[in-house]
Order: structure tokens, then sequence, then C-alpha cells
């Protein structure tokens, strides 16, 4: 509500300019009714001066009104991420620990695939229950592959001299499907075996006969990966507890043959956020069980550097929402 009742002001006031519709009480009055506050002579002058009709004066007080809260919003949300502390994350564990926390992530997203495969890849495009438009859900997957070849562009990386491409994490193959239209050859591997099996039918049916299948669910089994070109995941990695995608990064980003580049998502800060695995509880209720971890970006540039890959781009990519800081790395391994 306002306190301007605008029956009692004048329709065309003494401070109106000919050739401009609006007087300075009713832009006064139509500024207080949107925005709750007084406006300053000048932005009065500035919405009389931009504005000749109703609609475009209602759009300007409203988009502007927008456009601010968003930058407020933004604001506050990149203050989360300025002023954390230093994460609380442990990345190095014992080789059982690994093994242990690999295999509760291989139930868990084996469960899910058995269950309501789509729904785990793509929770909001799926809902948990409801039918899958299987054209329109793989046809999301065509994006996030094209914004590989244009990273690769943009680098000066000809995709034509990458044959082997490594997805991890590939699900049902909503990506694979696209990758395999780039590719000379794809290895879509996954911890879970049922998603693999949803993967292989469906690209079958879209006869393509250039992706293997490849089940990743103990450390034997990634370090059974044979060499690559080029390594892809998406919102795949960070379902696993950091010492868990530490260790998997190093076996797999060493399997790069020279000239070959990583391409991948993973949330490096989620300010609130411990990791210790000694008092890590799982959670037991299915909707909680699909976790989000982050590792920092310190641990990832040390293993970078200490496997000799060169960083060529680090985006922040909002694949987690405003509340966790999700980044898209490209790098590259020299010749
Ligand atoms: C949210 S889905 C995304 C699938 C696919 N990347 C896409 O965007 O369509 C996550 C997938 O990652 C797999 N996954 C989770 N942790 C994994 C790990 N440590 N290694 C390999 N795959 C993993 C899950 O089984 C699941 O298929």
């Amino acid at each position: 509500m306002t306190d301007i009742d605008p029956a009692e002001q004048p329709e065309h006031g003494a401070d109106q300019p000919e050739h401009q519709p609006f007087s300075r009480v009713r832009v006064s009055f139509a500024y207080r009714l949107l925005r709750g506050t007084k406006p300053e002579v000048d932005e009065v002058d500035r919405l009389i001066e931009k504005c000749t009709t109703v609609d475009q004066l209602r759009r300007q007080l409203v988009t502007d009104a927008g456009a601010r809260l968003h930058g407020l919003f933004q604001e506050s949300i990149q203050l989360r991420f300025l002023k954390a502390p230093a994460p609380q994350v442990e990345v190095d564990v014992p080789g059982p620990v690994l093994e242990r926390l690999l295999g509760r992530v291989e139930s868990v997203w084996r469960g899910f695939g058995e269950n309501d495969p789509f729904w785990s890849v793509l929770t909001r495009f799926k809902p948990a229950g409801a039918a899958v438009d299987r054209a329109a859900f793989y046809a999301t997957g065509r994006k996030r592959v094209e914004f590989l070849a244009a990273a690769l562009a943009r680098n000066g990386v000809d995709i034509a001299s990458l044959p082997v491409c490594f997805e991890l994490g590939a699900g049902v193959g909503r990506l694979t499907a696209w990758l395999a239209e780039r590719f000379e050859r794809v290895i879509a591997a996954d911890i879970s075996s049922a998603h693999l099996d949803v993967a292989a039918k469906e690209l079958s049916a879209r006869g393509k006969t250039n992706v293997a299948f490849l089940r990743v669910a103990t450390m034997a089994e990634l370090e059974g990966a044979p060499p690559f070109d080029v390594f892809f995941s998406i919102i795949s990695l960070q379902h696993s507890p950091p010492p868990v995608i530490k260790r998997v990064l190093e076996i797999l980003l060493a399997k790069l043959n020279p000239g070959g580049v990583a391409y991948f998502q993973l949330p490096t800060l989620i300010p609130e956020q411990r990791f210790a695995a000694d008092t890590y509880m799982p959670p037991t209720s299915p909707r909680e069980q699909m976790e989000t971890f982050a590792v920092p970006q310190k641990v990832l540039f040390q293993l970078f550097d200490a496997l000799g890959l060169k960083v060529l781009e680090v985006r922040e990519d909002n694949q987690c929402g405003p509340h966790k800081l999700s980044n898209c790395f490209l790098l590259q391994k020299p010749r």
C-alpha cells in the first residue's frame, strides 16, 4: 500500500514538458506503488525522459527492481564463497577406507539405477516416479557436448586429433549419445551396472556401434581402464566422497594420452561442508542418499601439477545451484 492518493493529483502537472505523457507526480506515484520508497528527483526525471508509454514505465520500474534484487542476491551468495574459511575436507585415506567408501557409492547408485534411473540423472527434469519423455530427456545432453566442443575450439585444440573419449559417470547415456557423434570411440564408464544397461540399450537403439561400456566400481576396475585422449565427466564425480573423487581423478587423469584433454565438472566449495572419513555417517533415507561433495581447488591444482597437466580453463558453471560453487575444468597433457 502507498500513502499517495492519485485521485487527488492532477493528471498533468505544471512541471510536465509538452512532449511527455507523464507528470512528475504520476511517475512518483507509480514508483512508490511498485518500489515502496520515494524516488530521488533525478530518478523521476530519468524515467520521464526514458518512458513514453505506461507499459514502458511499468517495465522500467519492475525490471530495474528485479535486476537490483538479483544483484543483491548474487552479492550475498558470492560473499558466502569469498568469506569461506579453510575447508575441513579430508582427501587422503588408506586404501581399505577408499574401497569401503567407493563400495557404498556403488550400492547407492546401482539402487537408483534399478529403481528410477532417469530421475537419478536429472531429478528436476524427471520427478521421482513420473513417466519419462525419452526424446526430450536425451535431447538435453546435446548442449553439454557442444560446450565441450566450444571449449576445445576456444583453446585451439583440434577435436579431430582426439579419437578416444572416456566418459566417467555416463549414467543412462544422455551425454554419451552426443559424444558418440563427435569421437571415433567412446568408453562409457559408470560405477552402476544398472545405469550402464539402460545406456547400452539406448545407444544400440540409436545405431551407435562406437561405444564400449565399462563398469568402474572398484579401484582395480578403475586401474584397468585403457588410455584415452579425452576425459569427460559432468555431474558425476560430485556424488562420491572427496577421497574417492581425488583418487579416481588421480588414476584416470594419468591415463590421458600426450596432447589429450580433460573436461570435467566438479564442485570446489560448499562452505558449510566438512568431511572426515572416521566420522562420516552416510544418510539412510533414499532422498538424502544423493549426496554432493566438493573438493577444494587447492587439492585439485596440486593434483594437476603432480600429473604434469596444464590448466587451460576453470569456469564457474552453476551446475549445483547458487549455494555450492561448481567449476568446469579444461586441462591438457603436454605432448
Ligand atoms: C546424476 S548422474 C549423471 C549421468 C551423466 N553424467 C549425465 O549427466 O547424464 C550421475 C552418474 O554418475 C555415476 N557415478 C557416481 N559416482 C561415480 C563414480 N565414483 N564413478 C563412476 N560413476 C559414478 C552414477 O552411477 C550415475 O550414473
